[in-house]
């Protein structure tokens, strides 16, 4: 049985543009980012990493997390972040510049055309090895050391490599291994089990409709579903009582989240 055959069950109508919003938007060139203008992104949802880097914004559930990371891997000194939320304006200047500096090859597979890059969400930061001279587009971040503890451990804290070489086919990007994406718990953690990447991952969850077997992790804790967008409106289906984090999937339609245990464990 189902998990949430055992619960009651609420529905929220949602506008299904929200389907371009949340922690697992897929943002790559078949996926270009929908909303027009960055602005509203930018005040609304970002916030500086930490007080020291005063030009690196991320989403702030990202920035939060990504500083629990950096904390759990002891890494504040060896790690530098290079580069998080860009607008579309910068993003587009950083393309035109590579393409003028290092030409179209390289630059295909190093920097995504603006509105296909996931820097514009908030959601992606760059990490580099602490080291006099930090190369902008690709920083070092070799895999030992506390680059390589942070790698490890990155999905606890909702992070994934976002682009690795066996996967370049389908992301259409090269091996990046500076480049983490936030996507949250246990999403990362379920994208490395399964040695998944996101364009894979978004796909592999619209095997668990709502109507049918739903995802169960962590003892049935934690509870993942799909539920595919609506023409203009969608309805989306919660559980009483479960925290529940809704996400769109910038594609067709929406990934629910339900934690079960941190309701029972006194949640709220
Ligand atoms: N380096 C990644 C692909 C970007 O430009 O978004
Ligand atoms: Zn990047």
């Amino acid at each position: 049985m189902k998990q949430a055959d055992k619960h009651t069950f609420s529905t929220l109508s949602l506008n299904s543009e929200n389907m371009y919003h949340g922690h697992l938007i897929l943002v790559n060139r078949y996926h270009p980012i929908r909303w027009q203008n960055d602005d509203g992104i930018l005040l609304n949802r970002m916030r500086l990493i930490d007080g020291i880097h005063h030009n690196i914004m991320l989403e702030h559930t990202a920035a939060a997390m990504l500083g629990k990371l950096l904390k759990a891997c002891n890494a504040e000194h060896g790690i530098v972040p290079v580069s998080g939320y860009r607008s579309k304006a910068e993003q587009k200047n950083i393309y035109d510049q590579s393409l003028y500096e290092n030409g179209l090859e390289f630059t295909k597979q190093y920097v995504a055309r603006p509105n296909e890059s996931e820097h514009q969400t908030g959601m992606a930061i760059d990490v580099g090895e602490r080291k006099e001279e930090i190369d902008f587009i690709c920083p070092s971040f070799p895999d030992h050391g506390v680059c390589r503890t942070f790698r490890q451990r990155a999905s606890e804290y909702g992070f994934i490599k976002r682009y690795a070489k066996e996967k370049e086919q389908l992301t259409g990007i090269s091996d990046e291994p500076w480049h983490f994406r936030y996507v949250g718990y246990p999403h990362a953690a379920l994208m490395e089990k399964h040695q998944l990447c996101l364009e894979e991952y978004i796909q592999f969850l619209k095997n668990y409709e709502f109507h049918g077997e739903h995802l169960l992790v962590d003892d049935e804790a934690i509870e993942i579903y799909y539920v595919k967008a609506g023409e203009t409106v969608t309805q989306i289906p919660l559980v009483d009582g479960a925290r529940c984090e809704i996400s769109g999937n910038n594609v067709d339609g929406f990934i629910v989240t339900l934690f079960h245990q941190e309701y029972s464990d006194g949640y709220r």
